[in-house]
C-alpha cells in the first residue's frame, strides 16, 4: 500500500467480526504509536492495553449509555486501546502556560492516528473512541486520579464485506487558503 492508498483505506470501523488479533499485530500499532512526534519529545502518554473479560466488555460499556448507544459497537471490538495523559516535560508545561496551548492533547492525537494508520495496513479496524465515562474507566483501570483520559481505540477485524466508505469531507476551498486566510 502505498502512503496515499492507507489514508484512503483508513476509515472508523463500527463493526467487528468474532476474530481475536493477532499480539504481533499490536505490537506493530503499539509500537508505530510509540514512535509518534509529541511537543518538545514530552510522549506525554501511556496506552493500557485491554483485552481480558470481564474488563474489556466494562470498558466498552463505558463508552455508551441508555441515551446514547453511539459506542455500544464497541462491544464487538476484541481490544480496546485506552491512552491515557501523562504529565508532559517541566519545559513543555512552561512553555505551554506561556503559549496557552495544550499540545499533549495535541499530541495524544496524533499517536492515536500513527497506531490507527499501522492498523489499517495491517488489515485491522479501528474507531477512535472520544465519548466515553472517564471515571469509570479510571476506576475499572486502577488510573491515577490526577490522569486523564485523552481517548480510546476499538481495535478488530471488520466483519465481512464491511463497506470501504467513501470519504466524507469539507471541499478545498473550504479548508485550505493559500497566503491568508
Ligand atoms: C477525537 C475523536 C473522537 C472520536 N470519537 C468517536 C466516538 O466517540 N464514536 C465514534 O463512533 N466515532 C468517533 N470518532 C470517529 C469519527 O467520527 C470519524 O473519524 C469521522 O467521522 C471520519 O470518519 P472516518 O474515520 O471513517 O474517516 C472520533 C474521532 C476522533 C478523531
Amino acid at each position: 500500500m502505498t502512503f496515499t492508498e492507507l489514508i484512503l483505506a483508513r476509515q472508523s470501523v463500527r463493526r467487528y467480526a468474532n476474530i481475536a488479533v493477532e499480539p504481533e499485530k499490536l505490537e506493530r500499532c503499539l509500537e508505530s504509536a510509540r514512535l509518534a512526534p509529541s511537543a518538545s519529545n514530552s510522549q506525554p502518554w501511556k496506552f493500557i492495553v485491554v483485552d481480558q473479560e470481564p474488563l474489556r466488555t466494562e470498558v466498552a460499556k463505558a463508552t455508551f449509555s441508555d441515551i446514547q448507544l453511539i459506542n455500544k459497537f464497541t462491544l464487538q471490538a476484541p481490544v480496546m486501546i485506552v491512552i491515557v495523559m501523562e504529565k508532559a516535560k517541566l519545559i513543555t508545561r512552561l512553555a505551554m502556560l506561556v503559549k496557552k496551548k495544550e499540545w499533549p492533547l495535541i499530541d495524544i492525537g496524533i499517536t492515536a492516528e500513527h497506531f490507527c494508520l499501522q492498523a489499517a495496513e495491517l488489515g485491522l479496524g479501528t474507531c477512535m473512541i472520544g465519548w466515553f465515562d472517564e471515571d469509570k474507566i479510571k476506576k475499572l483501570l486502577q488510573i491515577p486520579s490526577n490522569n486523564s483520559i485523552g481517548l480510546l481505540i476499538s481495535v478488530g477485524y471488520a466483519v465481512d464485506g464491511y463497506p470501504q466508505r467513501t470519504k466524507i469531507r469539507k471541499p478545498n476551498e473550504e479548508v485550505i487558503s493559500f497566503n491568508k486566510y
